[in-house]
């Protein structure tokens, strides 16, 4: 059954690209596949568990019927040696008739466990999945961030191979640090990191002077806003969406982050507003809205440390302009890493980081960076920058 839900959710969420690609008939027929062993595994289960009841009740009246035969005839008969009378056996055939059910009650629940074993081996999957961040046991209570942000000889890996190898970068409090690289270089994986999605293998990330290890996670996510490379939106109403996070918020509290996401006008124009269903993953929007939808969720937490990975992709030239703008507002006196492919966007920062396979090869400012004439000057170069 939980295969072919998956199998069925996965099938409705990409709809689109099944029919873009012509696939329909091999996702009926992958379907097809694992609906008819479902069917014959339900069929064999509904046999065996019918076929048990009838078959109980004849043993069980063949046996009664033999045992009053046979214990019958012995008194009747009066074997010699037997010393059973007709009530002793009367009382017999009473209890043992009175035990019959929670014999056949065992035979039931032998089916029973059989069942639950299954989904049980199924739960265990997941309960025993190594959950890979542990919160410290004594967890250190993270105020406003005053100092700065860490990251001290970090290597990381997802399985065998290091997609981050000895990264060293301090980012003062207020300051913005940009993260540039080619696709895959690990960009999305450094901003992973600092909420603790997933710990570091080697070396160690700092908040202040506190390795985040230490810390309580849940202080240290509150103090992190993260706007992520895809818009990760519930079937709910904008204002759910908006407010998802931030309990007590008021209507203006939102309309005022909306506004500053560059997102009030295009709310105000669906059909019910702020009350607009905005459909399962938000898929009544374009790619752009849903952009502006997690910025405005991100600006209504207002918190200390904002994560912008390429928050600003799926804008065109002119809304990116206004979220940028206001993304820049939200900046100021917030410490920040923005992770973006368009170089456009991150010259303003405090300082750029050039990430290849990896490693750190380039920090800088943008003018620094461009009169070194490395890696940065050549991605410049090739997006037409000059
Ligand atoms: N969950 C994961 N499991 C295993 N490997 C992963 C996982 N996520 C990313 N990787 C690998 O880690 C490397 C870095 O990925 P990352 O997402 O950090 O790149 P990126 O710089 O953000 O790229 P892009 O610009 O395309 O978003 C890639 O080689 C990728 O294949
Ligand atoms: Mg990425």
């Amino acid at each position: 059954m939980g295969v072919l839900n998956s199998a069925l959710e996965e099938g409705l969420g990409a709809v689109r690209v099944i029919k873009a690609f012509n696939a329909i008939p091999q996702v009926i027929k992958a379907f097809n596949k694992i609906n008819n062993r479902h069917q014959q595994l339900l069929t064999r289960t509904f046999r065996k568990k019918e076929l048990s009841s009838p078959l109980n009740e004849t043993l069980g009246a063949f046996v009664l019927v033999s045992i009053v035969w046979f214990g019958g005839s012995m008194i009747l008969d009066d074997v010699t040696g037997t010393n059973l009378s007709g009530a002793e056996f009367i009382t017999f055939i009473v209890m043992f008739s009175q035990l019959l059910r929670p014999i056949q009650g065992v035979a039931n629940s032998v089916g029973y466990i059989h069942k639950a074993k299954v989904s049980l081996d199924r739960i265990n999957v997941i309960f025993d999945t190594d959950e890979k961040i542990y919160e410290a046991e004594n967890p250190v209570k993270l105020d406003e961030l005053s100092k700065e942000l860490k990251f001290e000889k970090v290597s990381f890996k997802y399985k065998d191979e290091y997609v981050l190898k000895d990264i060293n970068f301090t980012i003062p409090q207020g300051k913005t640090y940009a993260l540039v690289g080619e696709s895959g270089s690990g960009k999305s994986t450094i901003s992973d990191l600092l909420p603790r999605f997933y710990d570091v293998n080697q070396g160690a990330i700092f908040y202040d002077d506190v390795n985040i290890k230490d810390a309580s996670i849940k202080d240290l996510r509150n103090h992190i806003g993260i706007v992520s490379q895809e818009s990760i939106l519930f079937n709910d109403t904008v204002r759910n969406n908006i407010i998802f996070g931030t309990e007590n918020a008021s209507d203006e509290e939102i309309i005022n982050a909306a506004k500053i996401a560059n997102a009030h006008e295009f709310i105000m124009n669906l059909e019910n507003g702020y009350d607009t269903n905005i459909g399962e993953r938000g898929n009544k929007l374009s790619g752009g809205q849903k952009q502006r939808m997690s910025i405005a969720r991100a600006v209504l937490k207002n918190p200390s440390i904002m994560i912008l990975d390429e928050a600003t992709s799926a804008l065109d030239t002119e809304s990116e302009k206004l979220v940028q703008d206001a993304l820049e507002k939200l900046m100021e006196n917030r410490t920040s890493l923005v992770i973006a492919h368009r170089l456009s966007t991150i010259r303003n920062a405090d300082n750029i980081l050039v990430l290849s396979k990896g490693e750190i090869k380039e920090t800088g400012t943008h003018e620094e960076l461009i009169a070194k004439k490395g890696l940065y000057y050549n991605l410049c170069t090739m997006q037409g920058y000059f």
